[in-house]
């Protein structure tokens, strides 16, 4: 408390501070160091308030986050504003130049200089974050809470009852946002312009090394090379589908019903992995979730063993406040964000994960996804503050998705979770292939969209009049589904996924699900493997342990191709390795569908 206190004195203090000089390579220098400092000071408190806020949301932590957002976000906007003074200084050094672009195009929702904008960004800011982590949907009727109605869209197999949960957590938990999600957006772009950005979706694009419209292009360019296997997953799966359901629920055409696969936004897949496993022979016989349930592991016995993975490719464990602070279970008594994230509060090693535990599979893959983040941030936490960071920020969500690409059946006997005879023979290949292509094929047009349809937000080209329709012309587009009843203008359907009413930027996991196969498949051949590449596991390889954590080190101190060279060899993102990795099931899914009319 002491410090947060502190904190708020120290920036309000400055905030009314003479204009830098920027005349001299010096005077830059000395104005990034004086940044760093103030924004390192200033990380801290801001970062316990958050978490307070968010393990046990109120009014009153509501408006003592939105304070210190405010805070935050003047002072964020002044450095930015002072750091474009120094853009046509000559003689800047690599860093200072580096920082100075972090600087100006690093805020997220930039509020403009206008008295009273930053506090009202923040305000409409956090009180749309704890609409989505309050939210109900219904089940029978009956309330259900946002973790647990993910869980069930997973389990349930009744249409009627998909509708009702997808319909009531739409309406209930998105809607109610829409007004304040325009206005969020009118205050971000009014700041974004005055740093001299068209729109806030062309300030997040400017973060990636490359001219803005140059990095737009290449996820295109991206989405094409992988989309052919996304095309056929997607026939596949609504033959599977009609044949479960009948023509009256999924037609054996056109668009996929959006609640029938397993995921409350479509994103994922792998819960439905029963509905369209390959008859007999194919299939691969075990399911995670069920055998932790089976051995009886809890929620902190699973955390255990993703951090069991990470000690075997030689990382420190995780220190003891990790496990007295963290959030691990959904709180009796109190509305939380159940929504999983990672957490490094004092930038050195006070790391915690945030997260509403169910024993399933989709948590075990998240475990190990968040864990990726504490260890990528303590790697790195040498580094000057403004490179505590990943090398862009599809790095940092694809370490721990890596990690987990090697819990095979034969790592899952190594840890005693799978009988040695239960592994799968290669006839079930297929299988395995199919299972992992439902979670990571499938989200590739969705990691796509979300920001598609904020691009188009802020740039204009989707007005707040059709925001619905916008949403919805971009599912069907991308990812060829429809609700499952029609949706119009008193709607506001993205409000719905936690990454919009947070302001989460999303092309990152796009980025993140093609990176993670270049980095699993470079882990294999430096472990050695020359099996197939989905059977490969570098558990306990302590040689890939540390080319990794050199690549985790850097932090975002470089352009990112130097971070993926220094662990892949290699300079550019591409397809490759994951269209490598599902080369067998592309060809069996292409028999499958052979003489169907694919497509939407
Ligand atoms: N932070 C993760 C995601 O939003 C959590 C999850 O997978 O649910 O990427
Ligand atoms: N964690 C991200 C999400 O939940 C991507 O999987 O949307
Ligand atoms: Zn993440």
């Amino acid at each position: 408390m002491k410090s947060a206190l502190s904190a708020i004195a120290l920036v309000t203090m400055v905030a009314g501070a003479p204009s830098v000089f920027a005349q001299s390579a010096a005077d830059a220098d000395k104005f990034v160091a004086d940044a760093e400092a103030e924004q390192r000071e200033f990380s801290v408190p801001k970062a316990q308030v958050d978490w307070i806020n968010e393990t046990y949301i109120t009014d009153d932590t509501n408006g003592i986050a939105a304070l210190f957002a405010t805070r935050e976000s003047e002072m964020r906007v002044r450095q930015a504003k002072d750091a474009a003074r120094f853009d046509k200084v000559p003689g800047l050094s690599f860093d200072t130049r580096r920082k100075i672009d972090v600087l100006r195009g690093g805020i997220t929702l930039p509020a403009p200089t206008t008295p009273g904008s930053a506090a009202e960004l923040a305000k409409v800011g956090t009180g749309i974050k704890g609409l989505y982590g309050a939210g109900r949907g219904t089940l029978d009727g009956k309330p259900i809470s946002g973790s647990d109605i993910e869980a069930a869209m997973g389990e349930v197999r009744d249409p009627a009852k998909l509708k009702e949960m997808w319909v009531s957590w739409h309406d209930n938990v998105g809607a109610p946002m829409r007004g304040d999600y325009a206005r969020m957006t009118e205050i971000a772009n009014a700041g974004a312009r005055e740093l001299g950005f068209s729109d806030v979706g062309a300030m997040w694009r400017s973060q990636y090394d490359m001219p803005a419209d140059e990095f737009a292009k290449l996820t295109d360019t991206l989405w094409q090379e992988v989309k052919p296997l996304y095309d056929d997953l997607h026939c596949y799966t609504r033959g599977k589908l009609n044949e479960k359901y009948g023509d009256a629920v999924q037609p054996k055409s056109g668009p996929i019903r959006a609640d029938l696969l397993g995921n409350m936004w479509a994103q994922e897949w792998g819960n439905i992995y029963d509905v369209v496993a390959p008859q007999g022979a194919g299939d691969i016989g075990y399911d995670v979730g069920e055998l932790l349930k089976a051995r009886g592991d809890d929620p902190l016995k699973m955390v255990k063993i993703g951090e069991g993975f990470y000690s075997s490719l030689g990382f420190a464990p995780l220190p003891a406040s990790f496990w007295n602070r963290s959030q691990f279970l959904k709180p009796a008594d109190r509305e939380v964000v159940c929504h999983a994230s990672a957490w490094d509060v004092d930038n050195k090693d006070d790391l915690r994960i945030k997260m509403c535990i169910k024993v399933n599979s989709d948590d075990f893959v998240t475990i190990h996804h968040e864990l990726g983040h504490n260890y990528y941030q303590r790697a790195y936490n040498k580094q000057p503050y403004l490179y505590l960071n990943g090398a862009n920020d599809g790095f940092h969500e694809a370490i721990g998705d890596f990690v987990a690409l090697s819990i095979t059946p034969d790592y899952l006997v190594s840890i005693g979770l799978l009988d040695k005879a239960k592994v799968p023979t290669a006839d079930k290949d297929l299988g395995l292939l199919l299972r992992q292509a439902m979670d990571k094929i499938a989200f590739l047009p969705f990691g796509l969209l979300v920001d598609k349809w904020r691009w188009g937000v802020f740039n204009g080209q989707i007005p707040a009049t059709g925001y619905e329709k916008g949403w919805n012309d971009l599912r069907l587009r991308y990812q060829g589904i429809v609700p499952p009843v029609p949706r119009d203008e008193t709607r506001f359907d993205p409000g719905a996924k936690f990454h919009v009413p947070a302001a989460v930027p999303y092309t990152r996991y796009f980025l993140a699900r093609i990176l993670q196969f270049q980095f699993y498949q470079a882990a294999c051949k430096q472990a050695g493997w020359t099996g197939p590449l989905h059977r490969c596991s570098f558990y306990g390889d302590k040689a890939v342990g540390a080319k990794l954590n050199a690549m985790l080190e850097m932090g975002a101190s470089k352009p990112w191709p130097d971070a993926l060279q220094a662990f892949t060899g290699s300079r550019e993102i591409s397809g490759k390795a994951m269209l490598a990795y599902f080369a067998p099931l592309r060809t069996w899914l292409k028999a499958q569908n052979k003489g169907k009319q694919c497509g939407w």
